[in-house]
């Protein structure tokens, strides 16, 4: 997956990787002044699909531009589908304001609580309350005298086999060796993924059902089986297993990728965007297809199942500045001082959830 985004002559060819290089965030080093800050050089954003306002001019005078189609589905939110592209659904704004709160919350709170796994893993071990401490101003600190952990286990942070331990308040002297403590602000501003239910791992690209996990909570599985109703045969039910959430912060990119891993590739992958605003670009079988790009904001829902399982797909591009992110109304619901800090984090981010049936 995250691998496949290898750099290296024939990529750079590719019809993907010209659209990623085209939407991708660059600075422009040209300033006059060399006081001026960087800006972000501008992109033409006019070919972007965009289902918000493709729904809205549906709404009002039951428009679609050509090559869009609605589904017609007992669902209690307008689905569109391309008509090029059979298994590929969207949902705009199928999240309220409110459940997309509680899944920005969850994701930064208990969804990277071991035995979840996350990218922090191979360097630190299982990593406990990783957002409490960074709001809390901790670091995590190497323990000289614990062995190294085996990375293939998921050790308690308490336990003895392990090297990085206990978070403990951030003072200058612990601050100041920064060889044997990270501060946990960094480690979350870091976190690129975590996974939920079986345990995906990414240095084997597969599956590994001996990892220790937890189910998927019930919540984000009944909210996934609702969601992928629009791809599912008639009388099935699509069966959550597994789940990775990405992190995306300014800059941050997903690489074109294809995910092969499941068995069954008529169930669909669900998957929800929270945050600020990004383009998901949706390729073709071969890299070298010409990919759409689409706007993909907070509350969306995209669902890939059958031939569109079969696609390239990626996010060149996440928008925090004001103008792009679009998250007015999630600033506003993270108003209360209690929620400050789940504000200052998806102010610049973007988190993606998508969920899996495995087998
Ligand atoms: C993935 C993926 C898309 C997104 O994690 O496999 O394709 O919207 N994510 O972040
Ligand atoms: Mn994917």
């Amino acid at each position: 997956m995250y691998g496949s985004d290898s750099i290296n002559d024939d990529s750079e060819r590719t019809a993907f990787r010209k659209t990623e290089k085209k939407y991708k965030l660059y600075y422009d080093s040209t300033s006059k002044s060399s006081k001026k800050k960087k800006q972000p050089r501008p992109v033409d954003l006019s070919e972007v699909i965009d289902f918000k306002a493709i729904s809205e001019s549906f709404d009002r005078n039951g428009d679609l531009r050509a090559g869009v189609s609605k589904l017609e589905c007992p669902f209690d939110r307008p689905v569109f589908c391309l008509d090029d592209c059979p298994g590929f659904y969207f949902i705009p704004a199928a999240l309220s304001i409110e459940e997309q709160c509680r899944w920005i919350k969850e994701s930064l709170m208990s969804f990277p609580q071991p035995p979840n796994r996350t990218n922090h893993n191979a360097i630190y071990g299982a990593v406990h309350n990783l957002f409490n401490a960074a709001k809390n101003k901790q670091a995590l600190v190497k323990d000289e005298t614990a062995p190294a952990e085996d990375d293939s286990v998921s050790v308690d942070i308490n336990s003895q086999n392990h090297r990085w331990a206990c978070l403990e308040e951030l003072d200058s002297s612990v601050n100041g060796d920064s060889c044997k403590s990270v501060s946990a602000s960094v480690l979350l501003r870091k976190l690129r993924w975590s996974t939920l239910g079986l345990q995906f791992d990414w240095s084997k690209r597969s599956y590994n059902v001996s990892l220790p996990h937890n189910k998927i909570p019930d919540a984000l599985c009944q909210l996934a089986k609702k969601m992928a109703a629009p791809a599912m045969a008639v009388g099935e039910e699509f069966q959550p297993e597994a789940a990775i959430v990405n992190y995306f912060g300014s800059g941050d990119m997903l690489g074109g990728h294809l995910d092969d891993m499941e068995a069954d590739w008529s169930k669909p992958i669900v998957s929800m965007s929270l945050g600020c605003k990004a383009i998901f670009l949706l390729g073709g079988k071969s890299r070298n297809d010409e990919p759409l790009a689409m706007f993909l904001r907070s509350g969306d829902i995209v669902l890939m199942s059958g031939e569109a399982r079969e696609r390239f797909h990626g996010v060149p591009r996440i928008f925090t500045d004001t103008e792009h992110a679009e998250i007015g109304s999630l600033e506003k619901q993270f108003s209360d001082e209690d929620d400050s800090f789940y504000l200052e984090y998806i102010k610049t981010s973007r988190i993606n959830i998508n969920i899996r049936q495995v087998f």
